[in-house]
């Protein structure tokens, strides 16, 4: 998610969830193409399984920005059509080109000649007045002609004028049912549904009609979201606390500091850790306060645990928590 995710986010969620696919935020395929693109396409090894996400409509530059992350050794690379922006629109990717499907598998075919990891497609289920079953099947047609086998899909439709990308992720209500046809249209393709899942029951429900389930906002949010799928998943895991996680941070963090990262451009990305525990704002106010000041290291987090109430610890530390009570008491 561009301006929230970035490594440091990828590893902090990693160590929640060893089994999940974790999505870069896109990158324009001219920033890997004429930019620095080391510092967008580096990775720490543990961030596998890794998709890289690309944006962009030219075919050649597409294909050049894939062959530079195969390099890198990318799981699999992932071509936006779903980002409303207007600065998006204007450079002609993200959802816009829902309307150009051959462009689209025009960039899917360059690519995928340039990389053995499987490119796939991450998209709305329609844009403005398209929003039908017919225009969305046009599209993945399309693509799964040129061979693509895998589509993340952002049920609810775009909205190219008049809204902001947020409202974009507010407003168009979300549509599942739109989501499960299409997997019944194409039943040999990988659909994930994405958009609006905020708890697990949820994440059942609709692992019932499609192949994966994609999350955004409350695993950043909520992270421990993502242990308590894991588990759901892979009851052979022991899910580790909150605390436990913090540690395996450490010697990361000390690490990163060591190569001159703030300790803040990490931290950010830990503060919703204890959502749903009391004591969460405690956690998030003493990071809040001390991050960010010179010379800050990896004892900010150590001592953030140490100003949560003890009291607690016992119940929220080890396992899922079933109540939000910090949104209930605070
Ligand atoms: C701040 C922010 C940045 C985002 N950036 C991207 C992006 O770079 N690429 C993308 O495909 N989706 C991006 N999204 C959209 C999310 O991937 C997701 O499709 C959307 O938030 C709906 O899923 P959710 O309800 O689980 O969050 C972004 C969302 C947010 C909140």
């Amino acid at each position: 998610m561009m301006d929230w995710t970035d490594r440091h986010c990828r590893y902090f969620m990693r160590m929640l969830s060893p089994g999940a696919i974790l999505y870069t935020e896109m990158v324009t395929a001219a920033a890997i193409v004429h930019g620095d693109a080391d510092r967008f396409l580096r990775y720490h090894e543990a961030e596998h399984p890794i998709a890289l996400q690309l944006g962009g409509s030219d075919a050649d530059w597409m294909a050049q920005a894939a062959a530079r992350a195969s390099e890198y050794g990318y799981d699999e690379i992932n071509i936006n059509v779903g980002c409303p922006s207007d600065r998006v629109q204007s450079g002609q990717f993200g959802a816009c080109l829902m309307a150009q499907p051959d462009i689209v598998a025009g960039c899917f075919t360059a690519m995928q000649r340039e990389t053995d990891a499987p490119v796939t497609v991450k998209t709305r289920i329609g844009i403005d007045d398209n929003d039908d079953d017919v225009f969305l099947r046009t599209f993945v047609d399309a693509l799964v002609a040129a061979g693509c086998r895998k589509f993340i899909v952002h049920a609810r439709i775009a909205i190219l004028e008049g809204l902001s990308p947020k409202e974009n992720r507010t407003i168009p209500p979300l549509n599942y049912e739109r989501v499960y046809r299409l997997k019944r249209d194409f039943p040999g393709v990988e659909i994930v549904i994405n958009g609006g899942l905020t708890d697990s029951a949820q994440v059942d429900e609709v692992l019932r009609h499609v192949d994966g389930a994609m999350i955004g906002r409350e695993a950043y949010h909520r992270p421990y979201f993502l242990a308590e799928l894991e588990q759901r998943f892979d009851s052979t895991w022991t899910i580790p606390s909150r605390a436990e996680v913090v540690e395996t941070m450490i010697p990361y963090i000390d690490r990163q500091l060591a190569n001159g990262v703030a300790l803040n451009s990490i931290s950010r990305h830990m503060l919703g850790l204890f959502t749903g525990c009391p004591g969460a704002r405690a956690w998030r106010r003493y990071i809040s306060e001390h991050a960010h000041r010179a010379g800050a290291g990896s004892e900010v987090l150590i001592n953030a645990l140490n100003a949560m109430p003890p009291m607690p610890r016992a119940d929220t530390m080890h396992g899922p928590v079933t109540q939000r009570q910090d949104e209930v008491s605070q």
